[in-house]
């Protein structure tokens, strides 16, 4: 938002300094606001200009900043220019500010924003493979992969707002060990009908079940080998239980994503890239990388000096192991998606994990290793719901549904609604979201439903209420029209906060873009929140003279398009009335 005004105001220092203007854009940023407090709209860091080259970088910064903020005039832009330290200050003229932030927002208010800032270009663009969620079918759905997968769907969200192509992928657990004890354990423990009622739960139980028997059974041990060997030499009645398990599970989780609001271009798993697996192993044994162990496994040594880092690629009995699946379904997915880039999203205790695949990727000789990249996350501790412990996505999102309409039946407005289950599982789902992406995401944190669902404090439910607020306010005055609007009507202080704020959005996408952490746009739409509480009570649409409720309708609907379109990239779906 900030662009038209970096574009110019670099082009006025492009002329004072004989330089070329793309040198001043990334030396430009928005001025954050404090509340209630006057502030310039936008900086420029001497600094920046030092490194880059736009300036000397010997000599006294201070005097240097000085002097250059001496020699830039005022104009019918800027209408003024102050120094800080190392920083000249602009402040532009208030009738143009709001006009050419809120102009391009339109009069709609469901967040489509067309972003186009200087800054986005030196960001890579292309194609973007996202591998999120990744649960293991038969297992428990943790909080792990909860959070992998509103993680992988806000990195995705987001590239998809800078313009990459996105593709969005599910790598489901697929294939190993659990597949044998849960073959096995079917005939024992299984029903056809209750794996049609009710998929998830009755596989998790004979996984159970079978794992406890095999414990102590030698036999259920040997039939769960000889069902996974059945597998691996794809025998067809193996295959065609174990297709029924997993089509079943996928049909399932696809159900529950949606009422997540995730979904995903490819359902991939381990059990694609079998066959992958021995071409991997021959081409490392061509490359002379693969060695043989005393116990007859396959590893691959990639120690370097006396910093020991081996890695276990084959089985003794030769069977594959998850990073040998991870191996051949990275190369795959270069061959068929041609990336640019490829992002994992797990949890950090699968960091050395992705450290040794990119390794032995780059030792194999692809290069575009360097192009895949692990997103880690922390822990969640003490994820229960009223039931204990969880184990099902599904549980999770009941209880966050359950908990938000009980909240909002004290309410008055809940009765008004057309849907208020819909409603409260969207509210709820905000709650969990941002809970989760408040912090760093590397850094743990303890789950508590009362804390997130608070109406007031930087929520989800906060985030939402207000933008249902600034939707009902414009349905309110929907006699008011605001195609057209005097720009210079929105002198007050709380509404050139919330026009300055506006400013920095591109800025705030453009950091979580840098460094793929949500928490940047997320603080930026509280504050935002904060912002607008205010300019809401300072500045009232009805009743005011018509002119003065044109603008500031017009204020209020670009504000909503923001925080939507923002709540959006979050993987928040904004709700109109609540
Ligand atoms: N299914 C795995 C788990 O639950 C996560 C998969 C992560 N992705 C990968 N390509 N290894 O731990």
């Amino acid at each position: 938002m900030a662009s038209f005004f970096g574009r110019a105001i670099a082009a006025k220092l492009a002329r004072t300094l004989h330089q070329s203007e793309d040198l001043f854009i990334p030396a430009l940023s928005a001025v954050p606001v404090f509340k209630k407090q006057q502030t310039a709209d936008l900086r420029l860091s001497i600094s920046i200009l030092r490194t880059n080259g736009a300036l000397p970088a010997s000599g006294d910064i201070q005097m240097q900043t000085e002097h250059l903020a001496n020699q830039l005039k005022r104009d019918s832009l800027v209408q003024d220019i102050a120094t800080g330290s190392a920083v000249i200050n602009f402040t532009i003229n208030r009738k143009l500010l709001a006009q050419k932030i809120l102009e391009p927002l339109g009069t709609g208010h469901h967040g489509k924003i067309e972003l186009h800032n200087e800054l986005f270009n030196s960001l890579k663009k292309g194609t973007t493979l996202v591998e999120y969620s990744s649960p293991n079918i038969a297992k428990k759905f943790h909080a792990g992969h909860l959070r992998s997968t509103i993680i992988g769907n806000f990195i995705a969200n987001l590239k998809e707002s800078l313009g990459n192509k996105v593709i969005r992928m599910n790598y489901l657990g697929d294939w190993g060990m659990q597949f044998g004890l849960l073959g096995a354990g079917f005939s024992q423990f299984g029903s056809k009908e209750q794996l049609k009622e009710n998929p998830l739960q009755h596989l998790f139980e004979v996984y159970v079940k079978v794992n406890k028997e095999a414990e102590h059974n030698e036999e259920t041990m040997l039939a769960a080998r000889d069902f996974y060997r059945q597998l691996e030499q794809n025998e067809s009645r193996a295959v065609s239980l174990w297709q029924q398990f997993r089509d079943i599970t996928v049909s399932e989780y696809q159900h529950v994503y949606k009422r997540l609001g995730v979904h995903f271009d490819v359902y991939s798993g381990e059990s694609f890239h079998q066959e992958r697996v021995q071409e991997v192993v021959r081409q490392l044994q061509n490359r002379g990388l693969l060695k043989t162990t005393e116990k007859g496994t396959g590893i691959v040594d990639l120690s370097v000096g006396d910093r020991s880092n081996v890695c276990t690629v084959l089985r003794s009995d030769g069977t594959s192991l998850y990073i040998t699946r991870d191996i051949a379904a990275a190369i795959d997915r270069e061959e068929k998606y041609h990336f640019d880039e490829m992002i994992y999203v797990t949890d950090k205790s699968q960091t050395h994990h992705f450290q040794q695949l990119f390794q032995i990727l780059q030792v194999m000789g692809h290069s575009w290793a360097d192009r895949c990249h692990h997103v880690p996350f922390g822990l969640v501790k003490g994820m229960k719901t009223r039931t204990g412990e969880v184990v099902f996505l599904e549980d999770i999102l009941d209880e966050a549904r359950a908990r938000m309409l009980t909240n909002m039946s004290h309410s008055k407005m809940t009765k008004e609604m057309d849907d208020p289950e819909d409603t409260a599982q969207k509210v709820g789902i905000s709650a969990l979201i941002v809970q989760d992406f408040k912090g760093p995401l590397q850094g743990d944190y303890k789950f508590d439903w009362d804390k997130m669902l608070q109406a007031q404090g930087d929520t989800g439910v906060f985030l939402q209420y207000t933008h249902a607020r600034l939707c009902s306010l414009i349905r309110m005055n929907d006699d008011i029209d605001a195609a057209t609007f005097d720009a210079s009507l929105l002198s007050e202080q709380s509404g050139v906060s919330v026009l300055q704020h506006l400013l920095r959005y591109d800025e705030v996408l453009y950091q979580s873009a840098q460094d793929l952490q949500p928490k940047h746009l997320l603080n930026f739409l509280l504050k935002l929140c904060h912002l607008t509480a205010s300019a809401h009570r300072d500045l009232p649409v009805k009743g005011s003279p018509q002119q003065i409720a044109q603008a500031r309708k017009r204020l209020f609907s670009g504000t909503c398009s923001v925080l939507a379109n923002g709540m959006r990239i979050l993987g928040i779906i904004p709700v109109d009335k609540m």
